[in-house]
């Protein structure tokens, strides 16, 4: 097969690189020079464990700026542009169109236009009505992705579902050959295939919100949150997936999902009480998380304090709507003195112009602090020598705001842990 990738980002990178390895002649096309420069060089322009290996490797993957620079006609091209929230609330869709208009432009009306965005239920049609009145007869067919960052290559080699939205039978039959390894396919319309994403995606951040607010009545009434969500997810019928307590769901999808899905709902007059409950319980989980600090230390001006952890989760860069940022933005306005370390994210945390000091190790960011507080899960923030590092800091406190650390081999280390949804008695 054929394909192009528009848009380098996340999504569009390791479908295109990932499907490349499976033996499809593939181009990623990006109007940035600089990543596609970068990529021609084998390098990634995003942190994702395993990928390195993918992009370096093959002779039929092809990195490109434009169409003209394309090495094959492709039987399909995969819109993998951005969808940002709007001020409403909605998807800003004008990434999609324009790339859909361009890949019927510039390729033959056999060549399936397959959007893999994120889009709302009803784009993929629209699509295909916008190129129609432009006199263009290619074919749009709606895949969403289901990739998670820092686990997208194990994500597309194992998925659990592949869903394609089309009832042309040629285009069922292309898309076939695509995904050819693969066994679990689910074909539907297209609407119906655009609203299973924004679906999953509202759902799981759903079960965080409901597990996050389990965690607060276990910090009132007693009970280990931690227990409390393997007793739940043991049950079948709950699964034991997304009920980890933390600092809030972040990240460049479920935030924008649910706003989006919430605001469809709107717009055709079904509120979704759910999806407002839910962002709502999330927008308050990092006041949260500050009040919890301050219970224990009191007020926060003039407080140095280490933050380990930027990113929105471990095993990526990415800092967007990161729980960690707003929870640090809280403490900054609060006049708390913050020192921040990320194994992968400091890069993008100060090309945001975020106000904290930034240290080059775990053991650099503790000095004199008067209390340390894990934001993300990074197994790094697990396997330090804590005994160590309390030599280093003014006060012995750790608020281990993703549950990572063993309470009593940290005790003994000389420290007093707070974690989420238990009683912390130190
Ligand atoms: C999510 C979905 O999981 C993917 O299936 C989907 O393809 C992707 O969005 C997308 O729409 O592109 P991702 O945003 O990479 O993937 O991150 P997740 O691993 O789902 O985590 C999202 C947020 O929830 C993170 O802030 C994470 O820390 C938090 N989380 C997750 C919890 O607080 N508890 C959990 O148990 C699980």
């Amino acid at each position: 097969m054929k394909l192009v990738f528009i848009g380098t980002g996340y999504v569009g990178l390791v479908s295109g690189v990932m499907l490349a390895s499976g033996g499809a002649q593939v181009a990623c096309i990006d109007k940035d020079i600089d990543k596609i420069s970068a990529l021609k060089q084998g390098k990634s322009p995003i942190y994702e464990p395993g990928i390195d290996q993918y992009i370096t490797q093959p002779n039929n993957l092809f990195f490109c700026t434009n169409y003209k620079e394309l090495p094959f006609t492709p039987d399909a091209v995969f819109i993998t542009v951005g969808t940002p929230p709007l001020e409403s609330g909605g998807a800003d869709l004008s990434y999609v169109f324009d790339a859909s208009l361009q890949a019927a432009e510039n390729t033959s009306e056999t060549t399936l236009i397959v959007i893999k965005s994120t889009v709302p239920p009803g784009t993929a049609n629209n699509v295909q009505n916008f190129l129609e009145s432009k006199g263009y007869k290619h074919k749009v067919v709606s895949n969403p992705e289901f990739l998670r960052e820092g686990k997208a290559v194990y994500d597309f080699l194992n998925p659990d579902r592949i869903v394609i939205g089309t009832q042309d039978s040629i285009a069922k039959a292309v898309m076939k050959d695509i995904y050819a390894k693969f066994d679990n396919l689910l074909f539907t319309d297209t609407t119906t295939s655009e609203l299973v994403k924004y679906a999953s995606n509202s759902f799981l951040a759903t079960k965080i919100a409901f597990i996050n607010e389990m965690a607060n009545i276990c910090e009132k009434v007693g009970g280990d949150i931690d227990v409390l969500s393997h007793g739940m997810g043991l049950d079948k019928r709950i699964a034991p997936d997304f009920l980890k307590v933390g600092p809030g769901f972040g990240g460049s999808c479920f935030p924008k999902d649910i706003l989006a899905l919430n605001h469809l709902a709107k717009e055709c007059s079904e509120p979704f009480y759910v999806l407002s409950a839910v962002i709502e319980s999330n927008k308050k989980r990092p006041h949260h998380i500050v009040e919890r600090i301050k219970s224990v230390i009191g007020d926060l001006r003039g407080k140095k304090l280490t933050a380990l952890g930027l990113a929105f989760k471990a095993d990526t860069d990415d800092i967007r709507s990161s729980p960690a940022i707003d929870i640090i933005q809280i403490i900054l306005e609060q006049g708390g003195i913050v020192t921040a370390y990320d194994p992968q994210a400091m890069q993008n945390t100060k090309a945001s112009g975020l106000q904290v000091n930034f240290a080059n190790s775990i053991e650099e960011a503790v000095i004199s602090s008067e209390a340390i507080i894990i934001l993300t899960e990074w197994q790094e923030f697990k396997n330090i020598n804590y005994k160590n590092l309390g030599k280093n800091t003014s006060k012995q406190i750790i608020f281990d705001f993703r549950n990572i650390l063993d309470i009593s081999s940290i005790r003994e280390s000389g420290f007093k842990i707070y974690q989420l949804g238990k009683i912390n008695d130190n």
